[in-house]
């Protein structure tokens, strides 16, 4: 908790992609201390080994609920969550909520029954995403598209670069042949890219993303602990930004930007703390 008594949230990802969900958490639990974590010297995890991301992550959160005790722990990065939940519960008593890509909402929403499913190389891999659609979207045509270049645009646009749009025209041109109404953005860095996809995809009629979903749930998990979840007087904040790696240059200016105006920035944390 923090000093207010208000509830403590730590959001983490291996880059600034979470800070679409800690805009999910914000919004749901307005009074809410969060605490944002970083794992950008290890990013993109897509690119490491599974026991590496598993060892960072639980080190990593470790530290961070040393220093900022917190009620619940968002897991905001789709690759992290595929591996490492088991060992983060292992690990401690917070309630952890994880992220999984929206298929199911997807497949309620799409009017034309093709779906377009945007993800890392990684997360596209992964056999998870085969059940999941085999469980709730067996009816639909899915199209996925595993681009590696998505989530360091996101990045670089958090450093005010914009976006290369007719890379992105032809990253995703596969769903535009394809006819798909829906598209599920299967990573976190995604929603940050939102403006650019539309360009891309005007034909798109729904966009379908975790963070209001991982919001609730994180909603309810305080409550079954007790926890206030009405917003209270005073407003909450990200208490802290904590990065790896180098802190971003750019990233308090662009987190204001979605309303999450850092108390303090650090990077290269732990070791500088
Ligand atoms: N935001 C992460 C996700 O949702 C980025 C992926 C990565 O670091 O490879 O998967």
């Amino acid at each position: 908790m923090s000093e207010h008594g208000a509830p403590r949230i730590l959001v983490f990802d291996s880059g600034i992609g979470g800070l679409s969900v800690a805009v999910c958490v914000h919004e749901k639990l307005p009074h809410a201390a969060i605490v944002y974590l970083a794992d950008n010297a290890a990013f993109p995890y897509g690119g490491q080994p599974e026991s590496v991301v598993i060892e960072r992550c639980c080190t990593l959160i470790a530290s961070a609920l040393e220093q900022y005790p917190c009620d619940a722990i968002v897991i905001a990065c789709n690759t992290a969550s595929t591996i490492v939940l088991p060992h983060l519960r292992a690990m401690t008593e917070v309630p952890v909520v994880g992220v999984v890509p929206a298929v199911k909402p997807a497949a309620a929403q799409t009017l034309n029954h093709r779906i377009g499913l945007l993800a890392t190389p990684a997360t596209v891999r992964r056999p998870y995403l085969d059940e999941l659609v085999r469980e709730f979207a067996a009816d639909c045509q899915v199209e996925r598209v595993g681009h590696p270049g998505l989530v360091q645009w996101a990045e670089d646009l958090a450093r005010g670069v914009p976006v290369p749009q007719g890379e992105l025209d032809n990253a995703v041109a596969r769903l535009r042949d394809a006819g798909v109404d829906t598209v599920v953005l299967g990573c976190t860095h995604y929603p940050l890219l939102l403006e650019s996809l539309k360009q891309s995809l005007p034909e798109v009629k729904f966009w379908v993303d975790s963070g209001d979903a991982i919001a609730r749930r994180v909603v309810w998990l305080l409550a079954q602990a007790g926890k206030p979840v009405e917003a209270l007087e005073y407003g909450g904040t990200v208490v802290a930004a904590l990065f790896s790696g180098n802190a971003p240059e750019g990233v308090a200016r662009y987190m204001a930007d979605l309303g999450l105006q850092p108390k303090r920035v650090t990077g290269h944390w732990p070791s500088k703390s």
